[in-house]
């Protein structure tokens, strides 16, 4: 098989794979630590999805008040709803704070207060004095925070020589006896195929929104590295807990951020009530998005939706000061004409919960190693493999994640990565040759897809399991609606067996691409759906109707799941870290969430 296809080789010191935010971050610090760096990408660096990041990066910076890292610590924990680890929770807040004013220094163009300290909004769930307060936390580029920091750090990156392979399609891992040695990567270009060895492969491929039919990620979110982890015989990490956003626009799921909120902002019901008053009497509005979610549906399923089919909410900004939303929330105002025909500055937008966010992903510890359960052993290292960013589950969010805390983990973990890189490579140490059949799996693999002859259209199958995930994996769950999940998205899986590719060519075969990338959300699909079928009690953003209390006497722990060639599974677990990793910061119980 191999001989089938030729392969252009490329040794490096480290490979990223991925171009967002995280693998930027990571690309920027392995460059600049002196080690060659590639980093491959299936999308212009800066088209990846963190572009559409809008509301703002936490840290407790406290230009707008008084704040402090552990009360970000203390209020990230309970976001997670206490799956979140709480060392690698400790190091992102703490690093939170130097790894902001970096990004400051290298030119990202924040928002500014009259006294020239960086702009800070407040967001869902984040307080002062561990819960007394409402906290301005979220460094803000009006909302478009992504596309200032993805544009800055590719700048960088380049400034530093890293090399960019773009319009690259990663595909499979390299593994030999446990170690990873690379990965193997199709040029859309010219249709060539490239093995890049590494002593370390970081994978930050981003999230997997793009399984469920209506999501606020790019059609690029296929979770391509969760998928080649799965392949090579490693587990996923608490894939049962999806997030998602309370406002994505009615129809249409775009995006429109929390930060609306956190400007004064508010939801309303067909009766015109601010139910969230009653939901989350504290926090009400800027409750996490897991309740602000279940809330509007519940208020849907109650009969008080609005809009002709009485499903959807109402988001209002019509009664902010017009030079707010011109400054603060222009690119929203955009969204909301062109996808809703809605003037924000004069009438309400229709919202839906749109799935956002995935919390589960690679497990990795906090310097980004991924880790793996092995000969007992749950915090076993996976040499040569790193993950950072949606693709990683480090687990700094837990159940559930804080809004703004996803840029931050980008950079903190981008960062992490790149540092611990540099400790266990030496620049330009030599590689070892791989043994012969090192890529025919891979390629057999790409080969079967690229000839797939079947019954089936890549886009049927697709479109099948969104509805799939949409119906039986959403905001409310129970054991019979997932089961039956299950059970369709196995028909799901076997139509993909029987797929149908028409174009065999290798030059810019988008009908191949779609395949491939359908392939890895099948995967992701299956294992998010079982391992909810799995979780019996609800926490963060898994809200099992028949199991709705949280049960940390049988479920504080992390879900690990095995997905074999035979699409067979195996479900086991992590113990959560409960310890903090100094003893400037004690251990945060695990305590009923008040809202
Ligand atoms: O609402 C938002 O701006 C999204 C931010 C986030 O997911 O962190």
């Amino acid at each position: 098989m191999a001989k089938s296809y030729d392969i252009i080789k490329h040794t490096y010191d480290a490979v990223v794979v991925g171009a967002g935010g995280a693998g930027l971050r990571a690309t920027l610090g392995l460059a600049q630590r002196g080690l060659k760096t590639a980093c491959i990408t299936k999308v212009f660096p800066t088209r990846s999805h963190t572009v559409a990041a809008q509301g703002g990066i936490s840290a407790a910076l406290g230009n707008m008040g008084d704040d402090d890292w552990r009360w970000h610590m203390y209020d990230t924990v309970k976001g997670s709803d206490w799956l979140g680890d709480q060392d690698a929770i400790e190091y992102m807040c703490r690093e939170a704070i130097p790894s902001v004013i970096e990004l400051e220094h290298y030119g990202v163009p924040f928002s500014r207060m009259p006294d020239g300290k960086i702009y800070q909004r407040p967001f869902g769930g984040m307080t002062t004095h561990f819960g007394e307060g409402v906290a301005q936390r979220t460094c803000a580029a009006a909302d478009q925070t992504g596309h200032a920091i993805l544009h800055t750090l590719y700048q960088q990156s380049l400034k530093h020589s890293a090399e960019f392979f773009i319009e690259y399609i990663a595909l499979d891992l390299i593994m030999e006896d446990g170690e990873c040695k690379g990965v193997l990567a199709w040029r859309l270009e010219d249709g060539t195929l490239h093995l890049f060895r590494a002593h370390a492969t970081l994978l930050a491929t981003g999230g997997y929104g793009r399984c469920y039919f209506s999501c606020t990620s790019a059609h690029t979110c296929t979770g391509d590295g969760n998928a080649m982890v799965l392949r090579a015989g490693l587990p996923l990490q608490d894939m049962e807990f999806v997030q998602f956003h309370p406002t994505g626009i009615y129809g249409a799921g775009c995006l429109i951020t929390e930060g609306v909120r956190g400007e004064g902002g508010y939801l309303t019901n067909s009766e015109g009530e601010r139910f969230m008053e009653r939901y989350a009497p504290h926090a009400k509005d800027l409750a996490s998005r897991d309740v602000v979610s279940r809330a509007i549906t519940m208020e849907i399923r109650a009969g008080r939706g609005v809009g002709p089919g009485k499903d959807q909410a109402y988001l209002h900004m019509e009664h902010l000061p017009a030079e707010v939303i011109h400054e603060r929330l222009p690119g929203i105002s955009e969204l909301a004409k062109i996808f809703a025909g809605v003037d924000v500055t004069k009438e309400p937008l229709p919202i839906l919960p749109t799935v956002h966010y995935n919390m589960g992903g690679i497990p990795t510890n906090y310097k980004a190693e991924v880790v793996t359960l092995r000969d007992g052993n749950p915090e076993t290292v996976v040499p040569g493999l790193m993950a950072c960013g949606e693709a990683a589950c480090v687990s700094v969010h837990g159940a559930n994640r804080l809004g703004s805390n996803s840029l931050l983990d980008l950079v903190v973990f981008g960062r992490a990565a790149a540092i611990r890189c540099a400790e266990l490579i030496k620049p330009r140490q030599s590689h070892k040759p791989l043994v012969k059949d090192a890529c025919d799996e891979a390629l057999a693999r790409f080969d079967r897809l690229r000839n797939a002859n079947g019954s089936h259209n890549t886009a049927d199958v697709r479109l099948a399991m969104q509805k799939t995930m949409q119906n039986h994996a959403s905001v409310f769950r129970t054991g019979e609606v997932l089961k039956e999940g299950v059970e369709q998205l196995d028909g799901v899986i076997g139509q993909f067996a029987d797929v149908r590719v028409s174009d065999r060519s290798l030059v810019w075969n988008t009908d191949l691409v779609e395949t491939i990338e359908l392939q890895n959300l099948l995967s992701q699909a299956k294992v998010t759906i079982s391992s909810a079928l799995n979780r019996e009690e609800s926490r963060g953003g898994h809200a099992r109707e028949d199991f709705p209390a949280r049960d940390d006497e049988h479920w504080l722990k992390h879900t690990l799941v095995w997905l074999d060639h035979d699409n067979q599974l195996t479900i086991d677990y992590r113990p959560v870290h409960l310890h903090t990793l100094t003893d400037e910061v004690q251990t945060i119980a695990p305590k009923p969430r008040v809202y």
